[in-house]
């Protein structure tokens, strides 16, 4: 896997951005559509600011860009501002020409008895649009990618892990603590794309700043592959996938 460490989140943001941006140049061209990934939690939030300043710049257009988000809580109302629905309407969808149809978030209103039903057809319209050119990933303190938890299941299956209902771990709903009001008001359901669908990915980027993600970081790269570090997957698809890290971030790397 490439890893490229940035002094500080800012110049890492900045990087992540600016990746972003050629890639959908580069579908654009190649395929007049791109199709991405994308990913919420604190760390892109700069991202965004910075896809919207390139497109407020005249430099990045957004009108044949699809966007397939990793994961939402489960149940929620899109308009709750705690939805990661409401988080990309703020950051970005809001700011940028995006068609609102091309702009798809996993459904958290949804019946349970067909949550299922509809993760399948949310992997089944990314397969459609022609799989996805980039997906943006951030990492949890246990090693989460989107909200796919630490586990014990044998690697193939966990490999093999589609869209579907998951609940939350509890250090996942100890760092969500903060936007809910407490730890035991957390949501503690969640819809996220699968593993398989991340790994399905043309390209992955991975996104991980702050000391607190140092010691996941490093075990993602350097230790065994296993669903008990669900990063640590990543290493299947190694030569797709960019790490972009800042300084305390890439803290325990050799
Ligand atoms: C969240 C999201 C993930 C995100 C991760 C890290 O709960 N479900 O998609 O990448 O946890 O979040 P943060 O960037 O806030 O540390």
């Amino acid at each position: 896997m490439s890893v490229l460490v940035f002094e500080d989140q800012a110049t890492a943001s900045r990087a992540a951005a600016s990746h972003i941006q050629s890639t959908i140049r580069i579908a654009v061209a190649n395929r007049h559509r791109a199709v991405l990934g994308l990913a919420t939690g604190a760390t892109p939030r700069r991202v965004y600011a910075h896809l919207v300043e390139l497109h407020r710049a005249g430099q990045l257009s957004f009108r044949e860009v699809i966007t397939y988000n990793l994961d939402e809580y489960y149940p929620i109302q899109p308009l709750d501002p705690r939805s990661y629905r409401a988080y990309m309407h703020d950051l970005l969808f809001s700011h940028v020409n995006i068609p609102p149809h091309q702009a798809h978030v996993l459904d958290g209103t949804v019946p349970e008895k067909f949550a299922d039903q509809h993760c399948a057809q949310f992997d089944r319209w990314i397969a459609e649009d022609g799989g996805l050119d980039l997906q943006l990933l951030g990492i949890g303190r246990n090693g989460h990618i989107g909200f796919n938890e630490p586990g014990d299941l044998p690697l193939a299956e966990a490999l093999a892990l589609p869209t579907r209902f998951v609940e939350l771990d509890t250090i996942t709903r100890r760092d969500a603590a903060r936007d809910f009001g407490g730890e035991d008001r957390v949501i503690s359901g969640a819809l996220t794309l699968g593993i398989a669908s991340i790994l399905a990915a043309r390209s992955i980027l991975i996104l991980a700043t702050g000391a607190r993600k140092a010691e996941a970081v490093a075990r993602a790269l350097g230790g065994p592959m296993t669903y008990r570090l669900p990063a640590s997957l990543l290493q299947s698809a190694a030569s797709r996938v960019i790490w972009m890290l800042d300084l305390p971030a890439a803290a325990g790397l050799p």
